[in-house]
């Protein structure tokens, strides 16, 4: 074991100040996560700089514009997380970044940067998975509500991820032991809403545009389909290209807008209740989970709760300010990491196509 790793039980045991980045994509974050014995888990700091203003004009992420980014604001972040929760790097007890999946030269400024700040303070280093950051972000304490489970133990379960860059649904069979039961074989979720919102004339990221301008559409005014292929799968390629035939024929793009979204919303929408439904009942889980950027949608959200609720389903979304990429749902994996026996690694690496799993 290297001067920088404590040993197991030293650091498993005790209460933990965790420092984590975040820099897959087009988020720079930090966050900071205590967790004591009486209190539980708390997020101190969680703060999101979003490039989304210097993307916007190329209608999708740029990876060397997103990753000069990240070398600028990374470090005054730092700084203003330690300020605000007056700390200073000697109190973290270990640093955790984002490994992968995610974007080469983004990943590997937060991940070098976690790196040194924990070499220099002696402290041990921890690379965590994207996914399972969203995978994990349900069982986070919404920092509104009172703290109801200081102590969350991850329960077996059926995971929905719908984020930008994926859609999965994972079997949770314990905490690490993770199935993957089915994807997206074109498409991710969050990735059909930002190109539909391109077609519509909407801005980058689309997600939040379409639900806007959803509000007080009729959902089924157009008929758009519900791509259901083999098993667990997902398949959103074809409804894009259903909004796409459909548009020359819309007279009055802007009296039809909110028809237009509120359909195009609706179609996700069933297709991803529909196929938790089936995978929890395929895998005989009673709680459904829902993470990941998407699950900001509130229709996504209450359209899920309910069918979950009539099928005799739990449900628990991820508190909607941990839905986008962020560090506290890192800091939190790193917490539930280390409490289940990993233990920092300088020798890790970023991995830009990293599995959560095999399938
Ligand atoms: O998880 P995330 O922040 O990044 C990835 O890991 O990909 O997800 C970003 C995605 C974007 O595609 C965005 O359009 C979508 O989440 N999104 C939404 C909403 N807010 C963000 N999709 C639908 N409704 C929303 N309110
Ligand atoms: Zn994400």
């Amino acid at each position: 074991m290297s001067g920088h790793e404590h040993s197991r039980s030293g650091i498993k045991d005790r209460a933990l100040t965790l420092l984590a980045l975040e820099t897959s994509c087009d988020e720079s974050a930090v966050a900071i996560l205590r967790h004591g014995t009486d209190a539980g888990v708390e997020i101190l700091v969680s703060l999101v700089s979003s490039q989304a203003d210097l993307h916007r004009a190329y209608g999708g992420v740029v990876p060397e514009v997103a990753s000069r980014n990240h070398v600028l604001v990374l470090r005054p972040l730092v700084e203003q997380a330690l300020e605000e929760t007056g700390l200073r790097p000697l109190d973290i007890d270990a640093f955790v970044a984002t490994r992968g999946p995610g974007l080469a030269s983004s990943l590997l400024v937060g991940h070098s940067m976690a790196k040194a700040l924990a070499a220099a303070s002696g402290k041990p280093f921890l690379s965590i998975n994207h996914m399972e950051g969203h995978l994990l972000s349900p069982f986070l304490n919404d920092p509104q509500s009172p703290i109801e489970n200081p102590n969350p133990k991850i329960p077996s379960h059926l995971s929905l991820i719908a984020s930008g860059g994926h859609t999965m649904l994972v079997h949770v069979r314990a905490m690490g032991d993770y199935q993957l039961i089915g994807r997206t074989i074109d498409d991710a979720a969050g990735e059909a809403f930002d190109k539909v919102a391109r077609l519509l004339g909407l801005s980058y990221p689309g997600g939040p545009e379409i639900e806007n301008h959803a509000r007080g559409g009729n959902p089924r005014a157009y008929q758009f389909p519900r791509s259901m292929p083999r098993e667990l799968d997902f398949s959103f390629s074809g409804l894009k290209t259903a909004v796409r035939y459909t548009l020359p024929k819309v007279e009055n793009l802007k009296d039809e807008l909110p028809h237009l979204c509120a359909s195009f919303q609706q179609a996700v929408i069933d297709v991803l209740v529909d196929k938790s439904l089936r995978a929890a009942h395929e895998t005989g889980c009673n709680l459904i989970t829902l993470s990941g950027g998407v699950s900001c949608n509130s229709a996504l959200r209450s359209g899920l709760a309910t069918a979950c609720g009539e099928n005799g389903f739990e449900f628990l979304a991820c508190p909607p300010c941990f839905s986008t990429d962020n560090a506290a749902m890192i800091a939190f994996a790193g917490l539930m990491n280390l409490q289940a026996g990993r233990h920092g690694n300088f020798s890790e690496d970023i991995d830009p196509n990293l599995p959560l799993c095999a399938k």
